[in-house]
């Protein structure tokens, strides 16, 4: 049986673009502009001034975004990169394609970002860059981070795959450090049909890498200058992103309301509700803090309402991650994180109707204890 509240649904994105983009990706067809090419490229102009940044290099993946980046940062065997414990594994995929090695560090109870005190205490001499995670779409504490990054010389390379849209001190994020990582895989607040990612940087020199990275490493046709990756965006993906981006913002402020009626619906139960500590939220993810919180997801499961899990185990629990895992100071706020944390249903598309219904169950839940 389908939930009645899914956890997302991408198809009423897609209808709201779909007569504009269909036609774009018939012409697509006819030009053979398959990978990479004319469509990539408007979308790269686009976004770039969409976010406010000078360079934006369109890109396979999100993960694809991170390893280019820390390529091109010069990130290799022997340097240590700071990273939260509590993220999607891909943040660290690309510290390790490199052989770097990355430092978990803690994070906030309250965002569930990198806690950039405990990111200090892991701070050794071979320390050269830090990832913060923009993890649920808030900000991390873009301040601390750069000012312990100022402190000990470290690139900032921001992951702001769940995050697009929202800014800090007014300046979008994935625009704050030396390059900014964007994962626009389908789930995400603007997402492609299939997979896409996109790195962005105020260097110029650093562009014209990351777009030769990308292309095999090619300076000129069949001139390959250096090692390089088949890391293009297909050009159906740059169609079908640059007709939703317009659509983005709207899509936005719909997350918002849904978040303050989940917080005015929610209050007062023995539940912890988001917050919004980092001056802004796109809402990628309404994730709440539940000690019961198995009992209550089966419960929302059995009412047919779809929830979700990010991340159910800390990286430093990952098997392929086992031999990073010795540190004695631990990871008591990610492993709370990771316990305790169920992501409710909050999407674009999400009616009244279906929010309301999300709240009921979750209030009768508390009801029968
Ligand atoms: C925080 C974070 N970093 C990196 C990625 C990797 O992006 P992708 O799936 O496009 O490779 C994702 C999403 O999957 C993510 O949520």
């Amino acid at each position: 049986m389908s939930p009645k509240i899914p956890f997302n649904n991408l198809a009423l994105q897609w209808d709201e673009v779909s007569a504009a983009a269909q036609a774009d990706i018939q012409a697509l067809f006819v030009n053979s502009a398959f990978s990479g090419g004319r469509y990539v490229e408007a979308f790269e102009r686009d976004i770039a001034a969409w976010l406010g940044t000078p360079h934006a290099i369109a890109c396979s993946s999100g993960t694809a975004a991170l390893h280019l980046a820390m390529v091109a940062a010069g990130i290799g065997p022997g340097d240590e990169v700071l990273v939260p414990a509590h993220t999607f594994i891909a943040t660290i995929w690309g510290v390790l394609y490199v052989g770097a090695t990355p430092v978990l560090c803690d994070v906030e109870d309250a965002t569930g970002n990198i806690d950039a005190a405990d990111a200090a205490r892991r701070v050794t001499g071979r320390t050269r860059a830090i990832i913060p995670v923009h993890l649920y779409g808030q900000p991390a504490d873009l301040g601390a981070v750069q000012a312990l990054a100022q402190a000990h010389g470290l690139k900032v390379i921001e992951d702001n795959a769940q995050a697009i849209g929202a800014r800090y001190d007014g300046v979008s994020l994935g625009c704050h450090g030396l390059m900014g990582c964007f994962s626009f895989y389908p789930g995400k607040n603007l997402g492609a049909a299939g997979e896409g990612g996109l790195v962005t940087t105020a260097d110029d020199a650093l562009a014209e890498r990351l777009r030769r990275l990308r292309n095999h490493g090619q300076s000129e046709r069949y001139i390959h200058a250096e090692v390089g990756f088949n890391y293009r965006m297909d050009g159906i993906q740059g169609i079908v992103l640059r007709h939703k981006l317009p659509r983005l913002a709207d899509w936005t402020a719909r997350r918002k309301q849904l978040a303050a009626a989940y917080a005015e619906g929610l209050a007062g139960l023995p539940l912890r509700l988001p917050e919004t500590r980092h001056q802004d939220h796109v809402w990628h993810l309404h994730v709440v803090r539940a000690p019961e919180r198995d009992a209550l997801r089966a419960a929302l499961t059995a009412a047919g309402i779809e929830t979700g899990l990010h991340y159910p185990v800390p990286n430093h629990r990952q098997p392929c991650l086992a031999g990073l895992a010795s540190d004695p100071r631990g990871y008591p706020v990610s492993e709370a994180w990771a316990e305790q944390g169920l992501s409710l249903p909050l999407f674009a598309g999400m009616t009244d109707a279906q929010l309301d219904q999300a709240i009921a169950a979750i209030r009768a839940f508390f009801a029968g204890r």
